[in-house]
């Protein structure tokens, strides 16, 4: 089975020449920074409808965790366009992390939708290193389909134990791998070379969850689900959250 994944996924390397070329040039980068904003505003309608009970569900708990005042504060870290903000109680104090920049139009599109949050900044950083944020300075922070992409999932969950205040919790989505017994991780593996670069880094066959057992939380609760969604790939989800 691995020499039949072997010689498909050279086949895709090979038709996803043009890409690798671009890539190795320095353009692809560019090119797929500016494209994926366009790409995610559109998919994120279709996740949304198809995930709208699993994202109430996990997110209607996010209060019980807001501080003494009665306002929670929340980081998204790899929010994209600002798909979550609807899910987000009345009155929450929302700073958002991405590292890339285009976002920015479509972030401040969705914060103009969404008053009943109260936005504060927007930084342009990877969630590996966000050091504009102050050490056990928020409620809750919310990451979702950002495990995938990530370079260094360790470091990041790091940085997300350090913002966190003490009883803080981090709320995820994640689509993660299929059992290994499945044709679905078959393809998983055969197309990731291609689906890397089409969509900006993002990896079809981690397995998140290991990740986040990992990490230095006090409690983890997770679910492994095959989500309701119609792009097969990235069925097998992973969902829940941690306490600080
Ligand atoms: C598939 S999108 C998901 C966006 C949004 N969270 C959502 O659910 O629609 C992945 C997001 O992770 C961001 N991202 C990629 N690498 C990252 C990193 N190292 N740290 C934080 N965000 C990252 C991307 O820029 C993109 O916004």
């Amino acid at each position: 089975m691995a020499f039949t994944v072997f010689i498909l996924q050279l086949a895709v390397r090979i038709l996803s020449l043009p890409m690798y070329l671009l890539n190795f040039l320095g353009l692809w980068g560019w090119i797929c920074k500016k494209w994926f904003p366009y790409f995610l505003v559109r998919f994120c309608v279709m996740y949304n409808k198809q995930m709208a009970g699993k994202k109430q569900e996990l997110f209607s708990n996010l209060q019980d965790f807001a501080g003494p005042s009665g306002k929670l504060s929340l980081l998204e870290v790899g929010c994209g366009t600002g798909t979550n903000f609807k899910f987000y109680p009345p009155g929450c104090r929302v700073t958002c992390v991405d590292p890339n920049p285009n976002f920015e139009k479509f972030l401040f599109k969705s914060i103009a939708e969404n008053r009943h949050l109260q936005f504060e900044r927007f930084l342009v950083a990877a969630g590996e290193n966000m050091h504009q944020v102050a050490d056990s300075s928020v409620d809750v922070v919310v990451c979702t389909l950002v495990l995938c992409s990530v370079e260094n999932q360790e470091q990041m969950l790091r940085e997300v134990c350090r913002v966190l205040r003490p009883g803080g919790a981090f709320f995820f989505i994640e689509h993660v791998a299929d059992k290994h017994s499945t044709w679905n991780y078959f393809w998983q593996q055969v197309v990731e070379p291609a689906w890397y670069l089409v969509f900006d880094g993002c990896y079809l066959t981690r397995e998140s969850w290991k990740a986040l057992e990992r990490a230095s939380f006090s409690k983890l609760k997770l679910q492994h689900i095959q989500a309701p969604l119609s792009w097969v790939l990235v069925r097998p989800h992973v969902y829940g959250y941690a306490v600080k």
